[in-house]
């Protein structure tokens, strides 16, 4: 037997229907905020992952899916969705005239991680990009907008937001925390101490106990913002505030993406386990321009499907469509079947048993697919150019001319 490979898996009946529903309600919402929809390559260039997520990042240097293709290109599976979309909006100009541009798209994402509840190393997104708009105004949008999304699918969760800076408050932030972190360099797990010359902000997050004890007296970000970031952020905790949303300050939330500055966030629920974060995004103003394109501020998020799948809440589904069947052998009756459910399909969902039944094991047929009209003909009915329906639903009775119903 062939399985699929470790870390990836299929999505089928009951997680199917809310693996669509998600995207089809995320759609629906993201499309309100003026999104529209965006379809990259799941094939890149390993240096767009390279310049963008960043050479430092866990996930560039040891999660990604990458290869030499027959042309001898170096590629890579996208391990994210932001950084193809930053590169499909430079290669089309659309930074080279001042438009604000939103784009959605969902689809699979490839990292090569240690699989577990909710880390896969083939999951799924949901993602938004807004390009053009600088005000902190924006972010707030964004988030209000994954607040209508979860609230749609009826999932709870805790928002986090920190600031991660600028170009002018970042780089002295990041020299003081390269101060407060290099005496204690042997005592910081294998990972963090390599950090502190690569990626030092990372090691905020590390999830090693000792590291996060150590941590306890680092400088913070959030008291080292220059005044443009530190209004913003105070304005964003502001609009939060007269919002209906929880949230929290985490000054140790960096994100394991190289390209964030100012607002980044996270949702996290409290129901799934350790891998908690359910969406995470933030401000990216330098990525257009790392990526060869003029000057363009951005916004965005992506929400993991997998990982809510279990929390979301399908709408108690109704009745629907036609089953249609026969108590017959007769020559000509598939035909009529067939010619019927053509008809109806216009209109509505029809499915035919090709067996002949008697009419009770019609009816629990029809109520196992929960039609919402049972159609069967008999022998009565077929000498009549009749068919007998029921309404599931209403449970009223009746018979039709074939030709008229
Ligand atoms: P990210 O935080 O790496 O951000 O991923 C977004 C979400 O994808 C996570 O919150 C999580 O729900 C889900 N996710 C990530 N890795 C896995 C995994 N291995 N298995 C299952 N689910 C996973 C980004 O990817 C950014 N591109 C988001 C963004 C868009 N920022 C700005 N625009």
């Amino acid at each position: 037997m062939i399985n699929a490979l470790r870390g990836m898996k299929d999505i089928a009946f009951e997680e199917a229907d809310k693996f669509i529903y998600t995207i089809e309600t995320a759609t629906q919402i993201a499309k309100r905020y003026g999104y529209q929809y965006i379809e990259t390559p799941l094939l890149e260039e390993t240096k767009l992952f390279k310049r963008s997520v960043g050479e430092s990042s866990d996930i560039v240097g040891k999660e990604m899916y990458q290869f030499i293709d027959k042309g001898q290109n170096d590629v890579c599976l996208r391990p994210e969705g932001t950084a193809g979309v930053v590169r499909a909006y430079v290669q089309a100009k659309l930074d080279r005239r001042p438009r604000k541009d939103k784009f959605y798209y969902y689809g699979a994402m490839f990292r090569y991680e240690k699989p577990q509840k909710g880390r896969l190393r083939e999951f799924h997104q949901f993602g938004c990009e807004s390009f053009g708009e600088a005000s902190v105004y924006e972010d707030f949008n964004i988030i209000l907008m994954i607040r209508d999304i979860f609230d749609a699918l009826g999932i709870g969760y805790t928002l986090k937001i920190n600031s991660l800076g600028c170009s002018e408050c970042m780089p002295p932030y990041r020299q003081n925390l390269i101060a407060f972190l290099t005496p204690k360099e042997a005592l910081l797990c294998e990972d963090c101490s390599r950090r502190i010359a690569t990626n030092p902000i990372r090691v905020l997050d590390c999830k090693n106990n000792q590291c996060q004890t150590l941590l306890h007296d680092a400088p913070k970000l959030t008291q080292n913002l220059c005044p443009t970031c530190q209004s913003d952020f105070q304005t964003l905790q502001k609009l939060l505030d007269s919002s209906s949303i929880a949230y929290e300050v985490d000054t140790h939330l960096v994100r394991g993406l190289d390209y964030y500055n100012k607002s980044a966030f996270e949702f996290v629920s409290s129901q799934i386990g350790s891998q908690s974060a359910i969406a995470g995004g933030g401000r990216y103003d330098r990525l257009v321009e790392f990526l060869d394109g003029k000057s363009v501020p951005a916004v965005g998020f992506a929400l993991g499907i997998e990982r809510i799948l279990d929390l979301v809440t399908l709408p108690t589904s109704k009745r629907e469509g036609i089953y249609l069947g026969s108590m017959l052998t007769q020559e000509g009756i598939m035909e009529t079947l067939f010619a019927l459910a053509s008809r109806k399909r216009q209109q509505t969902k029809v499915e035919i048993e090709y067996e002949p039944k008697s009419l009770k094991s019609h009816l629990k047929g029809a109520d196992k697919i929960n039609a919402r009209y049972c159609a069967v003909i008999g022998e009565d009915e077929w000498s009549q150019g009749e068919i007998w329906i029921k309404d599931l639903e209403t449970k009223e009775e009746y018979r039709a001319k074939i030709e008229e119903w």
